[in-house]
């Protein structure tokens, strides 16, 4: 989703500056453009040479070239950008954001950016707290310039506090927030995702191998597009950076029900990602079960099929999407599960390659919809997979609102 996007890095003079290296890398990835544009003392931190190796750009740091005289036009600069992210922000610029002094390139660039700006402070604790940085802040965000807040820890000062640079991560996902399209504004959607763990006494469950990525990845694009989104989650270590997403720890299949029934009547979409389980123990053992026979046999009952169950409640304007994992007959059992389910459409996924499926970073889906018509994709990011996923619910939601 970064693909051809324009991205101007601001780097100013602070220690945080060698983490630049890295959002340019993920930039790059992504195949965004990216150009550098620094204040003078940025380079004490970070080598002119690194900034453009990895930016493929040269990197832009005085108003004109001392050899040549060459003006560097910072106002074509600003206008080039999509997004100008001012990382690591250090406190002298943000004063000078805030106040509008104009006493080197980049400073020019803020002032003449049209685009959304961020800004990541970096700093010590002490400085960061300051009321004078604190207020600048507040007018910067009344600026309508985004904040992308620090992270607490170990700090260059020795000092431990709020003031550390957030991650590259955490930065690279503020800016997909900015330039997608906000094409689910006012939506609410469901997102339920992870596997479940029954139990079978209080330390042993049924559980299964999903990580939980594909479904956080949709309620991260779902949130970008602008819908207030909730996660039910089942238990899993992963952590979503996207904003704007209210999570649900639940561990059983029982308790994925009950929450996802809960939120769904206020939805107008539902995305049913996890992998719930089918089976429970019909009894949960309140002590450890200690080996005796050389058999144990353990008797299961069906779980509630969360997906059948809302698209059996599911309104005229609601859109309902299912999950089905196959290792055979994929697109028929999809077709029969579509119509059976009552869902808009399903996502098949593949478990057929090496490096798809279960925890990793790539998927290859088809979707099959209640017309039975089948689109067939490549092999992607997860990330990329969710924005297909994402589009189709919006073209959804779009026809049933003209309806
Ligand atoms: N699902 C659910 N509640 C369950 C079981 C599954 O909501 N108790 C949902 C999953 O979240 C997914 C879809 O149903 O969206 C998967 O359907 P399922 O019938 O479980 O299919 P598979 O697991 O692919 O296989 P099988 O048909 O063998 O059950």
């Amino acid at each position: 989703m970064l693909k051809g996007k324009k991205i101007v890095i601001g780097v100013t003079g602070s220690i945080a500056a060698y983490k630049v290296a890295f959002l340019i890398r993920i930039l790059k990835k992504e195949n965004a453009e990216v150009k550098v544009v620094t204040t003078p003392s940025a380079f004490s931190f970070i080598s002119p040479l690194t900034l453009s190796v990895l930016s493929e750009n040269p990197v832009w740091s005085e108003f004109s070239n001392p050899v040549d005289g060459t003006w560097n036009n910072h106002v074509d600069l600003a206008l080039w950008a999509d997004v100008f992210v001012i990382a690591p922000a250090s406190a002298n610029t943000l004063s000078k954001m805030a106040h509008g002094a104009c006493d080197n390139l980049l400073m020019a660039v803020y002032l003449s950016a049209k685009c959304p700006v961020l800004f990541a402070p970096a700093m010590d604790l002490d400085m960061y707290k300051h009321p004078a940085t604190q207020e600048n802040i507040c007018k910067l965000k009344s600026f309508g310039n985004v904040f992308v807040p620090p992270g607490k820890g170990a700090l260059a000062s020795g000092l431990v506090g709020e003031g550390r640079m957030a991650e590259p991560e955490e930065i690279v996902e503020f800016i997909r927030t900015q330039v997608t399209e906000k094409t689910l504004l006012g939506k609410r959607a469901l997102v339920n995702a992870g596997p479940t763990q029954e139990a079978i006494d209080p330390v042993r469950f049924i559980g299964n191998r999903s990580s939980g990525k594909m479904g956080i990845a949709i309620a991260e694009e779902l949130a970008r597009c602008g819908a207030a989104v909730t996660l039910v989650m089942g238990p899993s270590e992963l952590q979503s950076l996207a904003p704007g997403i209210e999570r649900i720890n639940v561990v059983s299949a029982e308790e994925m029900h009950q929450q996802c029934v809960q939120v769904f009547n206020d939805c107008d979409i539902a995305v049913m990602a996890a992998a719930v389980a089918d089976y429970t123990p019909v009894h949960s053992a309140q002590q450890k079960i200690k080996k005796q026979q050389d058999d144990l046999l353990l008797s299961l009952t069906k779980t509630k099929d969360i997906l059948a169950h809302l698209g059996t409640v599911k309104g005229a304007k609601q859109v309902l999407v299912g999950f089905a994992l196959e290792t055979e007959h994929g697109i028929d059992y999809a077709k029969e599960k579509v119509q059976r389910k009552n869902a808009d459409f399903i996502v098949l996924n593949s478990l057929s390659a090496t490096n798809i499926g279960f925890g990793a970073e790539i998927n290859q889906v088809h979707f099959i919809d209640n017309n039975l018509k089948v689109e067939s994709f490549a092999s992607k990011l997860k990330s990329e997979v969710a924005a297909d996923i994402v589009r189709k619910i919006v073209e959804i939601v779009k026809s049933k609102t003209e309806k």
